[in-house]
């Protein structure tokens, strides 16, 4: 089969080495792919943003499958153009990609199907909203962007006048675009996170599987937002009781409600939770695989990823028993000096030959210079992978990798996946 993986980054680096291993691939193109992409398949120039220039190119390249990684080709409907042109796809419709591109739509499909979630009510209009925080209880306030704002579009309030503030920001400042001209304001849970994945066909959800990623910048989990450093699976706190009460209150019934309302759901599901105590309840639904999560879960993979991916397209997920490993996994990912912020790129990157055993390094943000000399190319440059038979072992493998790459100003966190290891961090 000839594979069109659309995307650039770890995950998509992760998933195209899941692919190679299938035996039903011919050829992989990854569009635009990173110079670690560059070594599993063909590279092909395209920007994510061009719904046509994709499509034509899968009709030129006579595609058997396009599977799509990053979220924003999916809430602009690639998934539907390519349909119409016959090509098949793994990854969901506009329609369905709304239960990660509009949290309004996703909060009102919850609430009307009983998946549990933080209580919340959604404004188009800045004065409404700001009532609505006034008659409010004084404590933490959560005020949502409606639309994509990749990652960044939520405030954690501490006080009804922070959140009024956020409100203005969003609906009135402009401080996340159209994105923010819908606001949804959430009651604030408290509680551990967790990633929950699973491929759906409409009706089929897969076995799932748990990872926690870390979101916020620096050790001890302070300093502002990023895409993810690091992430680990499995949960120390995930057990076969909680993952069948996750499937039997979220996975399955919100899978139930897309299919009944229209917005039948084809992909990867990412269920975001907070464990409450008053049990799991969700925090947002993404359509796609995460990033850094994808990178270690896909290394506990048993089953085909493309044969899980064609029959999805297919709708004929229901034959394929998807198998993850009990193998722990944890991912640490480098990053340029001042990431989120400001970085410098075109760094050398030296160390990466080295790599081998039960370690995969994943590039995120990389370019191959014509010399050959790979160079940084982004934010987040590199994504150490390490597997273990236990989450200490797979740390301590990660970390002995990090030590032998370097770049100029490399920054990562040291403390992945310290709070699982059940004796001492090393
Ligand atoms: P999101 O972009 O919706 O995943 O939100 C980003 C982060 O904000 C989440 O990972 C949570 O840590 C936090 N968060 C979002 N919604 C809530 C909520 N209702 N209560 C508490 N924390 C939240
Ligand atoms: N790791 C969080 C995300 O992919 O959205």
């Amino acid at each position: 089969m000839k594979v069109l993986l659309v995307g650039s980054g770890g995950r998509e680096h992760a998933m195209a080495a899941a692919l190679s291993r299938s035996p039903l691939l011919d050829q992989l193109l990854i569009g635009p792919g990173n110079a670690g992409t560059a070594s599993l398949g063909e590279n092909v120039l395209l920007s994510i943003s061009d719904i046509p220039g994709i499509v034509s190119l899968a009709e030129d390249r006579s595609i058997d499958l396009v599977i799509v990684g990053p979220e924003a080709p999916l809430a602009e409907g690639l998934t539907d153009e390519l349909k119409i042109a016959g090509i098949p796809v793994f990854g969901p419709s506009q329609s369905a990609a709304r239960i990660e591109s509009s949290k309004s739509w996703a909060k009102q499909l919850m609430a009307r199907h009983g998946v549990p979630t933080a209580g919340f009510a959604t404004f188009h209009n800045e004065q409404e909203s700001l009532q609505h925080i006034h008659a409010l209880d004084e404590g933490s306030i959560v005020v949502k962007a409606d639309g994509l704002a990749a990652g960044k579009g939520v405030i954690i309030a501490g006080s009804r006048k922070e959140a009024s503030k956020a409100v203005t920001d969003m609906m009135h400042g402009g401080m996340f675009g159209d994105a923010g001209a819908t606001v949804v304001i959430e009651e604030c849970m408290t509680g551990p996170e967790v990633s929950v994945f699973a491929f759906v066909d409409g009706q089929t959800v897969s076995n799932e599987v748990a990872a926690c990623d870390y979101k916020r910048a620096y050790d001890g989990d302070i300093g502002p937002n990023t895409g993810g450093m690091g992430a680990y699976t499995p949960p120390e706190f995930w057990t076969p009781e909680l993952a069948m009460q996750v499937r039997a209150e979220i996975l399955e019934p919100i899978a139930t409600a897309m299919d009944a309302e229209g917005a039948s759901f084809t992909g990867t599901l990412y269920a975001g939770l907070m464990l409450t105590e008053s049990g799991p309840r969700v925090i947002e639904f993404n359509c796609r695989f995460g990033d850094p999560e994808a990178q270690v879960v896909l290394s506990r993979l048993e089953t085909d990823l493309l044969e899980i991916a064609l029959a999805a397209a297919n709708g004929k997920l229901d034959q394929i028993d998807v198998q993850w490993n009990d193998q722990a996994a944890v991912c640490v990912v480098m990053a340029s000096g001042g990431y989120p912020g400001s970085y410098e790129t075109g760094k050398p990157i030296s160390g990466l030959a080295s790599i081998s055993g039960d370690t995969e390094v994943f590039h995120a943000g990389t370019v191959e210079a014509e010399d050959g000399t790979v160079l940084t190319a982004g934010g987040r440059v590199l994504d150490v992978v390490a597997r273990g038979s236990d989450i200490f072992e797979a740390r301590t493998t990660a970390y002995a990798i990090t030590q032998a790459i370097n770049f100029e100003g490399v920054e990562y966190r040291r403390d992945i996946a310290t709070r699982a290891v059940k004796s001492p961090a090393p």
